[in-house]
């Protein structure tokens, strides 16, 4: 047989043949034809900046992407935290990347910061939810889907030199399972080269006392191992950011001039801006991708599936497990109404007895006001009687001083 002549055949452990071709088929274009797929889709890439008001979150994102999203200042005083996105297509050479930018409005502004992690969690959890509603769609539509998960987060660090503020920590555990945290010092020209040392050292320290996982460099393919490796030992990146640019040599390089000098925004001796740069977009864009979509997203999938019923051990069909929910959905239905109904009935009760007491009170109201009226109608009965006795005696004299006039008048004639 021909066919045995070129199989060379090779048992595996699980029952896998092995086979040598004996020439050229084609299915090696397979990962070209991987990739003109994804360029001619485009590319979905989400990051989240957080960060207080006026840190450097919009100027770092120009920088990082060498262009200008055009952002607009927020004011200090807003009453919570919000959160604004804007979506934009970039293009490099024949790739095309639909990044969408997050920026945490009024972060760390309010008197009470309870709460400002929660709009981020929100957030992030709502864009979770809509992929998960696309996919349990019965007409899914993934290809076309615009992916508005989140793939990271960066955190912007005030560069205090101090250590981190507990606003940073609570919001960054809040933040750990459900994004990719890279955690930044901000406008790190700011601080000097020892106290940024001690400053990162006590970042890393105070992170892991806290148990806040940020994300590290993937260390597995070994490619990028070594890289990513020591890129993890510089975690938190010192940044800078800026939209100006100086002529240093015959070149033009993005920097911030000082009276005393040039911060170079490229240069690695000044800042680790380049080392952010080369591991979020050059180097770990697709982990980012991959991560939250197995990751975090998994982790969100799982729990809502759960919550909704769906479990992994459950040996019942889909629709049973449907029957379950909406059974258990009427019961709760049937006992809030029952519990509504009570309610109402109470309520009728306390006004129907409100309504007899004020009837009651009404009557007792009238009977007053009639017995009232019936003195009333006594007394005045009484003055007309005493009034017609007193005109009746009165007529009576009357009649009887006229007949004595008429009778002295008859006696002088
Ligand atoms: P909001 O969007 O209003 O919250 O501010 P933001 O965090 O986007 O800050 P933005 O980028 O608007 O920068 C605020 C100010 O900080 C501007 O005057 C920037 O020039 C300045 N700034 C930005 N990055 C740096 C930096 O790395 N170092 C220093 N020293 N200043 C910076
Ligand atoms: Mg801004």
């Amino acid at each position: 047989m021909a066919a045995t002549e070129v199989e060379r055949v090779v048992e595996i452990s699980n029952n896998m043949r092995n086979l040598t071709l004996s020439g050229h088929v084609g299915f090696d274009s397979l990962p070209d034809q991987l990739v003109n797929k994804s360029v001619s889709q485009g590319f979905c890439f989400n990051i989240l900046c957080v960060g207080e008001t006026g840190i450097g979150k919009s100027t770092m994102m120009d920088t990082l992407f060498n262009t200008n999203f055009d952002s607009t200042p927020s004011s200090h005083d807003l009453p919570g935290v919000k959160l604004k996105a804007h979506t934009y297509e970039l293009r490099e050479k024949n790739v095309l990347l639909k990044l969408t930018v997050v920026d945490s409005v009024g972060f760390g502004d309010q008197i009470n910061k309870e709460d400002s992690w929660k709009p981020i969690v929100d957030y992030i959890d709502a864009q979770f939810d809509a992929f998960l509603q696309e996919e349990l769609k019965i007409k899914r539509m993934l290809h076309s889907y615009h992916d508005s998960r989140v793939h990271t987060c960066l955190y912007f660090i005030a560069p205090t030199g101090h250590s981190l503020k507990a606003l940073d920590l609570v919001t960054m555990k809040k933040l750990d399972s459900k994004v990719n945290i890279i955690p930044v010092i901000a406008k790190a020209d700011t601080i000097t080269k020892s106290e940024l040392n001690k400053f990162k050292a006590k970042i890393m320290s105070e992170l892991m006392a806290n148990g806040v996982q940020i994300y590290h460099f993937p260390v597995d393919d070994e490619t990028v191992a070594d890289t990513n490796n020591s890129m993890n030992t510089h975690l938190p990146f010192a940044v800078v950011g800026s939209n100006d640019e100086v002529k240093i040599g015959n070149k033009m390089v993005k920097a911030r001039q000082y009276p005393w000098g040039t911060v170079q925004v490229e240069n690695e001796n000044h800042c680790d801006f380049v080392k952010l740069r080369e591991m979020l977009i050059r180097t770990n864009m697709e982990d980012l991708r991959e991560t939250t979509h197995f990751r975090h997203y998994e982790l969100y999938r799982r729990h809502k599936l759960e919550e909704m019923g769906f479990s992994d051990s459950d040996t019942r069909s889909l629709s049973e497990t449907y029957e379950q929910k909406r059974q258990e959905h009427i019961t709760n239905l049937q006992k809030k109404e029952d519990e509504m109904r009570q309610t109402f009935v109470i309520r009728v009760k306390e006004k129907e007895g409100e309504l007899k007491d004020a009837e009651k009170e009404l009557h007792a109201r009238f009977d007053q006001l009639k017995k009232q009226h019936a003195d009333e109608k006594k007394k005045i009965e009484d003055s007309r009687k005493r009034l017609e006795d007193e005109i009746n005696l009165f007529n009576q004299r009357k009649a009887a001083t006229e007949a004595q006039h008429s009778t002295m008048g008859k006696k002088k004639k």
